[in-house]
């Protein structure tokens, strides 16, 4: 019989590229997608017969109704409001076990995590990840908790900053050939939808690693940039002292030590940057960064 899977909150990234994958797959699921505002859902989910969109809000719980699911995949979202990124991971992943418990009916949960979000200190805005497996790991009778690295497709801003003249690459990531895991969000939806399908029970909790076929540096991304748009690149790398600068550019002023610090604990002698090696429990998608990029700058 076709899975029931719940996911949450639906318009995060990762969760748009399950929901794609799944309403993909030849097992036909019926997917509930669950959005704060389900005007959000797109159209070619919407069309799709065994796709609902309903309104619920992981931060105040209003709307979690998990009954008759199978499954449920939930990531947790980041918030920009001024509120502690602990507080509120905590609040979102209580909001979340007690709907599981409400449920009764599911027995998977997928838990978006990352990598880095062993550690209890040093990864910033990871701790979100931290909290939330920490709550979530014993939540129903099987959890599984994949841990993906940066997402490739974050490097779009490039695609902006090129416009300059020298055309110009920001890069966070020092020194430029430093290697960490990337993956792209192809292979996320993928991965994520093969783990609510799998049918043979893994002991739980089950802890994975997503990265890309390979690790990429900023020269990586410098190469990939020029390949998919033919234009000669610099990197203009942020040294570690002049982060803070950097992302206060780009987040509220209350995120950005967290920014810091996450960006920190990818970088040769930070709290993670031992840790990229691959171990049995290590799956490698198939996306290359430049295709990945290639995809972004077409569709532009
Ligand atoms: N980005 C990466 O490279 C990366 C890598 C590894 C792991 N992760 C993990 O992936 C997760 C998602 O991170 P992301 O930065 O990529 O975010 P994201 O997928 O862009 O998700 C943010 C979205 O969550 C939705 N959301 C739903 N309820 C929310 C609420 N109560 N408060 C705030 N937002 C809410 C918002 O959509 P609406 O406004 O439409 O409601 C918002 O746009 C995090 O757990 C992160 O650690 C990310």
């Amino acid at each position: 019989m076709a899975l029931n899977i719940s996911i949450v909150p639906a318009s995060t990234k990762a969760g748009k590229e399950t929901i794609a994958a799944l309403l993909n797959s030849p097992s036909k699921p019926f997917i509930h997608a669950i959005y704060r505002d389900p005007s959000k859902a797109p159209a070619e989910f919407t069309t799709h017969s065994n796709f609902k969109a309903t309104t619920g809000d992981v931060s105040t719980g209003t709307g979690l109704d998990f009954t008759g699911s199978d499954a449920v995949f939930y990531v947790p979202p980041p918030t920009y409001d001024g509120t502690d990124l602990g507080e509120f991971a905590t609040q979102a992943a209580n909001n979340v076990k007690k709907a599981l418990q409400d449920a009764t009916t599911v027995n998977k949960l997928l838990l978006f995590s990352s990598m880095g979000a062993q550690y209890d200190h040093g990864i910033g805005i990871l701790r979100i990840n931290h909290i939330s497996d920490t709550i979530l790991k014993d939540a129903v009778p099987e959890v599984l908790i994949v841990k993906p690295g940066y997402f490739q497709e974050n490097w779009v801003h490039a695609f902006q900053t090129i416009q300059a003249d020298p055309p110009l690459l920001y890069s966070p990531l020092t020194p430029v050939d430093h290697k960490i895991p990337m993956v792209s969000l192809v292979d996320v939806g993928e991965a994520c939808a093969q783990a609510l399908l799998d049918e043979d029970k893994k002991t739980s909790p089950h802890f994975f690693d997503l990265y890309g076929p390979q690790h990429y540096s900023a020269t990586d991304v410098q190469l990939a940039v020029e390949e998919v748009t033919g234009k000669k690149v610099e990197i203009a790398a942020v040294p570690k002292d002049q982060l803070a600068g950097f992302f206060a550019e780009q987040v509220p002023a209350a995120y950005v030590q967290d920014f810091v610090e996450m960006t920190t604990s990818a970088l040769p002698g930070g709290t993670m940057a031992g840790d990229f090696g691959d171990h049995e429990h290590t799956v490698k998608g198939k996306v290359e960064l430049v295709d990945a990029l290639r995809k972004l700058y077409s569709a532009q």
